[in-house]
């Protein structure tokens, strides 16, 4: 991007020109040009307002697990990087958006609130998996959301309760322009074991059926309505298939991994092949369940 950034920008915490494979777990990507890391609610605030005044079209980024970044990314980027403390008021428990999701699980859990167990195999940030609408094991975020606070397209600070039809299967209407800031949980009582070996359990389903020592950016395509789209993709055969180092993970066909020195072309193109070819044989288009940038 040629146009210079206002003052009042350059003022908040930043860093330029970052490499994205840093950025994300699948560690595929350009380059960041503009990264800013606020660490209030307030600095995050003027980041949004500016850029709305300027007319400047801005990204957010959270914990980079749920992205395939497939080239240079020119436009401020935001990360959150705010204090990563729980606040625990009764049965309630409130997280800010930059603070690890899973991480947030395991805190649940060692204060014996029980409910959040499901959550705790989910990479990424609270951010993240507020704007995603985050679930497995047939739970997710909305069923135990509680409240929810944002910057709006107008970067004002909104805090709701969630109504329906804003959070939808692995959707909220917070996309393009929102700010996740923070949330809070509604959880029940119960057993610190109990829990905690629910939360185990959680864990090693997932480990034992996914492939999480590899780079990896989670299930890559939604489930179609009443499939599963590692069912269709593994039974088009496509198990191992690999472009460079990207490849369809053996362990589950829905994961797409990076043997370390995958490009974002060689993704582009193991996406592409992956949807032509359950499209083929099953006609069915796979919709991508991560974000894709640009
Ligand atoms: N299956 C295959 N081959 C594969 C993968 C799966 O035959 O390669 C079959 C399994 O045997 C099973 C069915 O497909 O009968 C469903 O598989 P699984 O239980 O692994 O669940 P999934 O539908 O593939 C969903 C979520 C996961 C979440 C798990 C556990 C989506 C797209 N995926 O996977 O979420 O971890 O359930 O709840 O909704 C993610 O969001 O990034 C993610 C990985």
């Amino acid at each position: 991007m040629t146009r210079a950034l206002p003052d009042e920008l350059l003022k908040l915490p930043h860093r330029t020109d970052v490499p994205f494979s840093k950025l994300t777990t699948l560690g595929v990507g350009g380059n960041c040009r503009w990264l800013f890391e606020p660490t209030t609610e307030e600095e995050a605030q003027i980041f949004v307002r500016a850029c709305v005044r300027e007319d400047l079209p801005y990204r957010v980024l959270g914990g980079g697990s749920n992205l395939v970044i497939l080239g240079d990314i020119e436009i401020p980027v935001l990360r959150l990087r705010f204090p990563a403390e729980l606040q625990r008021e009764g049965l309630k428990l409130k997280a800010p958006a930059s603070f690890g999701h899973i991480r947030m699980a395991q805190g649940a859990a060692s204060e014996g609130l029980g409910g959040m167990e499901y959550a705790s195999g989910i990479p990424g940030t609270t951010g993240g998996a507020l704007r995603m609408n985050a679930g497995a094991y047939g739970t997710e975020l909305v069923d135990i959301l509680d409240t929810f606070r944002f910057l709006n397209l107008d970067g004002e600070i909104v805090e709701k309760r969630p109504d329906p039809g804003e959070f939808k299967y692995r959707w909220s209407f917070l996309t393009a322009g929102y700010v996740g800031l923070s949330f809070t949980v509604k959880l029940a009582e119960g057993h610190r074991e109990t829990i905690a070996a629910k939360v185990a359990e959680n864990m090693g389903k997932r480990g034992s059926s996914q492939p999480l020592s590899k780079r990896n950016a989670g299930c890559i395509f939604k489930n179609p309505p009443g499939q599963s789209a590692g069912r269709l993709i593994d039974q088009c055969g496509l198990k191992g298939f690999r472009v460079g180092d990207a490849e369809v993970s053996p362990e589950h066909a829905n994961f797409l991994i990076n043997h370390g020195h995958a490009t974002a072309l060689e993704f582009a193109e193991l996406m592409n092949t992956v949807r032509a070819k359950v499209s083929d044989v099953f006609g069915i288009e796979l919709e991508p369940e991560v974000e894709i940038w640009p």
